[in-house]
């Protein structure tokens, strides 16, 4: 079962797997053939995390986020006089972190694949050689996107059919140039990008344009395999993105604080359920916000601590069952968190599991395609505090674990995550949504678990989102009854409506049986989840 963003890369997977490929190789060739037929979002310019957990017991993760130039510093978006230059951590050329995907895909392959990158890569090569129908939505958001592609030849090249004629939905969109990219790739796996022509061709466009990444960046680039998170919740366990990504770290934070609430017995997204998930999200990313960063260079971060039932005993301590707890105050604006990333899941008939969250940041990144090169750049730069000191009750963080320092990785919020159980894979779990990932991914294992829904209504099911500060609880439409929603403001909830949150693609293996079934999220418009 392969449940992706777009139909046409699940079926990539799942030729794989056919062929007799296990769920890493899939999960390499699927997502390679994102990266051309979902560009929003999947993508060799950017980066993400690989959680495996293989029918033998191995769990592991594969860590592919992108780094911060070696010329990068810890003031580089401020101008001479200290002040935050509006937008400039993700727009233009000092936006872009150093990819990881390609680099992550290698080791990956290295570790658990049994095909080549020749085999793998090909479905990808051909549909950006051959081409795909666009789909309305595709060509659409094509044509919305015009003024940014404007900004760029290469960008216009890619997503213009010329200057003055947009897309349509039905036509064949091709991109030869990232199919010569692709098949350097085939060719020689990391080295492909991280070395000759890609790399030269990469770091000539940065030289031009003010970019700080170089050939030396580039070949300096490494993915990193860590140990995942690893929690449990009512007997299941959770196996989840560790740092640097914040992911998995808060999502078992807020699992164990509501582990001690019965929340089965609330009703699923009543006012007292919906309450007690706000306030498990507030203190979770609370500590998100003071503790964490990338791991490489900070080495007290309290994980350990922070995933403990103990920690989370002393927490729920603090939740009081009728009214809010304070936040600092909060001023009316804050960042809309739109989905843009994308998540996929898979299972071999093994039953190997693999889940992977990577992105480019905004949707199309930094909308930069690399000259020559047909790949889109991230704006992945723009995840970093770009204002240190400053923390403020508008979302913005400013603490010192996430600082840019040459080399270092920003902190993300992608939530790649097993739910096991029995030792076995049981439901696997992601989304896009910047920091509203984590809470989507939890409220799907509750829904999973506390609520019994399938795989489908799990997935699409209202959903909240509260993220410590601004101190405000937003919500999809419809997520409550109207009743609901006046019992929490008179809790003390301040309301938001939330336009859609997150975009799921799930699997659960049924244990009795083994069938595997896949959702793809309603929200989402091309995606698919393919089996056989
Ligand atoms: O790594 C992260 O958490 C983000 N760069 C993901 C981006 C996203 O999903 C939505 N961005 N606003």
């Amino acid at each position: 079962m392969v449940v992706t963003s777009h139909y046409l890369a699940s079926q990539v997977g799942v030729d794989v797997l056919k062929a007799g490929g296990n769920a890493v190789d899939a999960a390499v060739a699927t997502g390679l053939a994102l990266a051309v037929v979902h560009p929003g979002a999947g993508n060799i310019g950017g980066g993400g995390f690989m959680v495996v957990h293989l029918k033998d017991g191995t769990v592991t993760a594969f860590d592919f986020r992108e780094r911060a130039p070696l010329r990068s510093h810890e003031t580089m978006f401020l101008d001479s006089l200290g002040q935050y230059v509006e937008d400039l951590n993700h727009e233009g050329y000092l936006s872009v972190g150093v990819p990881g995907t390609v680099a992550g895909f290698d080791m990956a392959l290295k570790k658990f694949g049994s095909r080549s990158w020749k085999t793998l890569a090909e479905p990808a090569v051909r549909l950006a050689d051959k081409g795909f129908p666009l789909s309305w939505s595709m060509a659409e958001s094509f044509k919305g996107y015009a003024s940014d592609w404007r900004k760029f030849p290469a960008s216009a090249k890619s997503f213009l059919r010329s200057d003055t004629v947009y897309y349509q939905p039905g036509d064949i969109w091709k991109q030869p140039d990232l199919a010569k990219t692709l098949r350097r790739v085939q060719r020689s796996g990391r080295d492909g990008f991280y070395k000759g022509e890609t790399a030269r061709l990469l770091a000539a466009d940065m030289k031009a344009h003010g970019g700080l990444i170089t050939e030396e960046d580039l070949a300096a680039y490494e993915a990193k395999e860590r140990s995942p998170i690893r929690g449990t919740y009512r007997g299941y366990e959770v196996i989840s993105m560790c740092p640097p990504s914040s992911g998995g770290t808060v999502l078992v934070e807020m699992l164990n604080i509501l582990e001690g609430f019965e929340l089965g017995a609330y009703g699923h997204n009543s006012a007292a359920y919906l309450h007690a998930l706000a306030e498990a999200m507030r203190r979770a990313f609370a500590d998100r916000a003071r503790y964490l960063g990338d791991p490489d260079f900070n080495a007290d971060m309290p994980v350990a601590r922070l995933t403990s039932k103990e920690y989370a005993a002393d927490l729920r301590r603090t939740i009081s069952l009728n009214t809010v707890s304070k936040s600092p105050p909060s001023t009316l604006q804050f960042p809309e968190e739109d989905d843009h990333t994308t998540h996929y899941s898979i299972v071999d008939g093994e039953g190997n599991a693999v889940v992977v969250t990577y992105t480019l940041e905004y949707w199309y990144g930094s909308r930069i395609v690399a000259d020559g090169l047909g790949f889109l750049l991230n704006n992945e730069m723009g995840d970093f505090n770009h204002i240190p000191g400053r923390t403020d009750s508008t979302g913005d963080i400013g603490t010192r674990p996430n600082l840019i320092q040459p080399g270092k990785r920003m902190l993300s919020s992608m939530t790649p995550t097993i739910i096991a159980k029995n030792g076995k894979p049981w439901a696997l779990i992601g989304s896009p949504g910047g920091r509203t990932i984590i809470n989507t991914v939890a409220q799907v294992v509750l829904n999973l678990i506390d609520f019994r829904m399938n795989v489908a209504e799990a997935v699409s099911a209202k959903r909240i989102h509260h993220q410590w500060q601004p101190d405000v609880m937003r919500l999809e439409v419809n997520t409550t009854s109207r009743d609901s929603e006046r019992l929490l403001e008179m809790m003390g909830h301040r309301l938001r409506r939330n336009g859609y949150q997150g975009r799921v693609m799930a699997i659960v293996i049924e244990d009795s049986t083994g069938v595997r079934w896949g959702a793809s999220d309603p929200r989402d418009v091309d995606a698919a989840a393919v089996g056989y």
